[in-house]
């Protein structure tokens, strides 16, 4: 039997899946917002570990349960399982509260400027934004720092189209992408732990990789405001993390941005979180992965399975080192 690497699929999807979405364009600018409900204990775990810094509960992380010898393919999580399980600190550390807490969040109107070390700087309005560059799908595999996963059926473009539009100069090195400041509307953002505007940065290589995406949608529909609404990143090769949502700024510059992560806890979370199942996170194993959705668990795969896409981008590089 020949068994295909997971890691070799995704161009495939890609590939079928942009001739698909060709037809579906028309659905995403008509659509309407949708709304859904609600998430899980994870975020929490994350949260109270960072805070306390301690090394509570760690023993038993490590004695994860062995993964699946031969877990079964990749299929998309849910539209439910998608929109009611999220990460959103702005909102809540409840992932089961994200959805319902977001729901009135206004996402227009809203402006994207792109900026910093440029020849071209523009300020794009969200709609313009969609309508001027071509929407595509892509199905990628979501790992989120915490040890679950999901299969996610974005629309978007890529990251890169934005930037070559700017024309970075000779200086810029790096990307940094700010999401809103809206303590008004956010109600996690008056928690002073975190440096807010929540930020994240790439190489500027990186992020001139084909499979950095910004997003707009998900299953074919405008994205909803718990999943990052109405632009977000999706790196599919990094931590969950690294995927910022509801992005107001894009600079170019020239020293590596530090992220509101990096600004946390330092000693755990690094710039390039890539997905590493050989880089134990300082307080669990990053080995194997919870899908959401299945029983067992799965074994993580380095760079998530996008080593073709994106090992080029690490070339002697020590993972351990710049983790
Ligand atoms: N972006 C912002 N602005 N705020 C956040 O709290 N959480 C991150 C990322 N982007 C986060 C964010 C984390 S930890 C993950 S795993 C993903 O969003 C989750 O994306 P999802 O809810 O669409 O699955």
């Amino acid at each position: 039997m020949v068994k295909i690497r997971s890691s070799e699929i995704t161009p495939e999807h890609v590939y079928f899946s942009r001739r698909k979405f060709m037809k579906g364009i028309g659905a995403l600018a008509l659509g309407s917002v949708v709304m859904s409900a609600c998430s899980n204990q994870e975020a929490v775990t994350a949260k109270e570990t960072v805070i306390a810094g301690s090394t509570t509960g760690s023993t038993s992380l490590f004695e994860e349960p062995a993964p699946e010898a031969n877990p079964p393919a990749d299929t998309p999580n849910s539209y439910e399982a998608i929109t009611t399980y999220n990460n959103y600190y702005e909102f809540s550390v409840m992932k089961q509260q994200v959805a319902d807490m977001a729901k009135d969040f206004k996402t227009s109107p809203w402006t994207v400027q792109v900026g910093g070390l440029v020849n071209n700087p523009k300020t794009h309005d969200i709609d313009d934004l969609v309508k001027r560059f071509p929407q595509e799908e892509r199905i990628y595999r979501l790992r989120c720092v915490e040890g679950w996963s999901m299969v996610i059926p974005w629309q978007g473009f890529p990251l890169a189209q934005l930037l070559k539009e700017v024309e970075p100069t000779a200086k810029a090195k790096y990307v940094r992408f700010e999401s809103i400041l809206a303590p008004d509307q956010m109600p996690g953002q008056n928690d002073a732990y975190f440096k807010w505007p929540y930020a994240e940065g790439l190489r500027l290589d990186e992020a001139m990789n084909d499979l950095a995406l910004m997003v707009t949608g998900l299953y074919g529909k405008p994205l909803p405001p718990q999943n990052g609404a109405p632009l977000r990143l999706a790196v599919p090769w990094k931590y969950g993390f690294k995927s910022a949502k509801a992005i107001v700024k894009i600079d170019l510059v020239e020293e590596q941005p530090t992220s509101l992560w990096m600004a946390a806890a330092p000693d755990e979370y690094g710039f390039y979180a890539n997905v590493n199942p050989e880089k134990a996170h300082p307080r669990w194993s990053q080995s194997s992965e919870r899908r959401i959705g299945e029983g067992g668990r799965r074994k993580t795969l380095l760079f998530n399975g996008y080593e073709a896409e994106v090992a080029h981008l690490y070339t002697g590089m020590d993972l351990n080192a710049n983790y």
